[in-house]
């Protein structure tokens, strides 16, 4: 137990910290803890008043920037109404009209929401959604689930047998039955060979008409993405790739899933993702925009014939969910935070302010330890290398790219390492300002400039 649970000075908050909160993905040994006390807009500021660009909107997910009252209020407005009351059987008034709102930005006819608390418990219902849709249809054998190298989807165990992060998932073995990994579609380390553009015939995208000729049309039934791989490195895919895995899906009656959890709600310049790299999914996958982060929020989005299969009798209605789905705090920040988004235009923002950024870091590529800059909308990756021709990493033990972090968050800005410590991650606010990009490029401009001297470039 916490003897000064009051804790006030900043030292004794730091050793509650280390002490007691045992935070994901970190190594306590040897933290030096860094506690964030306040934000405000695209900034955040630290317990010693130290300010920070959050050029990584808290996981990329503070879409609508820090500190906005109209969340608060509704959440306020809400909790003094209904604070809680469950969804099962029966409903309550936010979580429809967010489900409302939600359905009438999502394109065609998905047209159904299953409300989640985030991203990982969105991939965990969509992969369930999929299996019993193919036995609700008698076709009970479609239940493998085809996903690429280098994705992300969280870290339940479904998230998990779907990683491709090796990292993630190695220490959790043996991971779920009937997961089938493909190559990503990474044209910068093409794992087959290929140039796009110049001998490319899309080796990454027929694969999955190989792997379903494979193990069966009769067994696979699922193919799950990132329409945009994000922690594998930001890694938009070419224009052809989904277009050509979603002809290849539909063909062998295979559901595409799109996991949409960084790119929905406008970080790619679109509602959606998937409405830009041309994909056509059955199943997306919600959560991080969807509430800017307020509360925990996720969500499935279905298409009618999805749903439809789920009709019937009790065998039939699908048979998952939790006590928080629906949640009404949670709806109504998410109702206020998509007011936000509809009201300041801020995918169209996004949309404008993508290319300022995208161009500002191409600038980066003088650096002779920049191999790659590429990203779309507001969310980049910067992929550092020590030799620009072979493309070589830097080993893993040097941490080139966390001094680089670290230099930039020493100058005020917090980016964020991914694609196996190789990128450094940029995914800012939407009403993040030029001046404040032009601040973000520069900062990690000195910080590499001073890595590269270091290691004598
Ligand atoms: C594409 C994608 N899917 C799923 C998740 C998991 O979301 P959560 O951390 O809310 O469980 C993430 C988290 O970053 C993600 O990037």
């Amino acid at each position: 137990m916490a003897d000064d649970v009051q804790a006030d000075a900043g030292g004794a908050l730091q050793d509650d910290f280390l002490g007691h909160l045992w935070p994901p993905f970190t190594q306590m040994q040897g933290l030096k803890p860094v506690i964030m006390e306040r934000a405000e807009g695209a900034v955040v500021y630290d317990s010693d008043g130290n300010a920070y660009i959050d050029a990584f909107a808290s996981l990329w997910t503070v879409n609508v920037g820090h500190g906005r009252q109209e969340i608060y209020d509704a959440i306020n407005a809400q909790m003094q109404k209904l604070a809680i009351y469950h969804i099962f059987q029966i409903a309550n008034e936010p979580s429809i009209r967010l489900a409302a709102k939600v359905a009438t930005h999502m394109p065609g006819d998905l047209d159904h929401v299953f409300l989640t608390l985030g991203g990982g418990e969105s991939v965990e219902t969509a992969v369930k959604m999929a299996r019993q849709y193919w036995r609700n249809k008698g076709q009970g054998t479609k239940y493998m689930v085809m996903f690429r190298d280098r994705s992300y989807h969280g870290t339940t165990m479904t998230s998990t047998s779907a990683q491709g992060l090796s990292v993630n998932r190695a220490r959790f073995e043996p991971l779920l039955p009937g997961f089938i990994k493909l190559g990503a579609p990474y044209c910068y380390r093409c794992m087959w060979g290929k140039v796009y553009g110049e001998d490319c015939k899309m080796e990454c995208a027929r694969q999955v008409e190989q792997e379903i000729a494979f193990y069966g049309p009769e067994n696979v039934g699922t193919m799950l993405g990132e329409t945009m791989i994000g922690t594998g490195g930001v890694i938009p895919p070419p224009p052809e790739y989904w277009p050509m895995v979603c002809e290849i899906c539909k063909a062998n009656d295979v559901l595409v899933i799109n996991d949409e959890v960084i790119t929905g709600f406008g970080r790619a310049g679109t509602w959606f993702g998937f409405e830009q790299f041309g994909s056509d999914p059955d199943l997306i996958t919600l959560a991080k925009g969807l509430s800017s982060g307020y509360l925990p929020l996720g969500a499935v989005g279905a298409r009618d014939h999805v749903f439809d299969a789920f009709l019937g009798g009790p065998g039939e209605a699908f048979m998952s969910g939790a006590t928080y789905n629906g949640h009404p705090l949670c709806s109504a920040a998410g109702l206020a935070n998509l007011e936000i988004v509809e009201r300041e235009k801020l995918v169209e923002r996004c949309a404008e302010l993508g290319p300022y950024l995208q161009d500002g870091l191409a600038t980066l590529l003088k650096h002779p330890i920049v191999g790659d800059v590429r990203g779309v909308g507001l969310v980049a990756g910067v992929e550092l290398v020590k030799d620009k021709d072979s493309r070589e990493w830097f080993a893993p033990a040097q941490g080139v790219a966390a001094k680089v972090r670290d230099e930039a968050f020493s100058r005020g800005v917090f980016v964020r390492l991914l694609g196996g410590g190789h990128v450094l991650a940029v995914a800012p606010p939407f009403i993040i300002s030029k001046e404040q990009i032009d601040t973000v490029v520069s900062v990690l401009d000195e910080s590499i400039g001073v890595v590269e001297k270091q290691l004598g470039y």
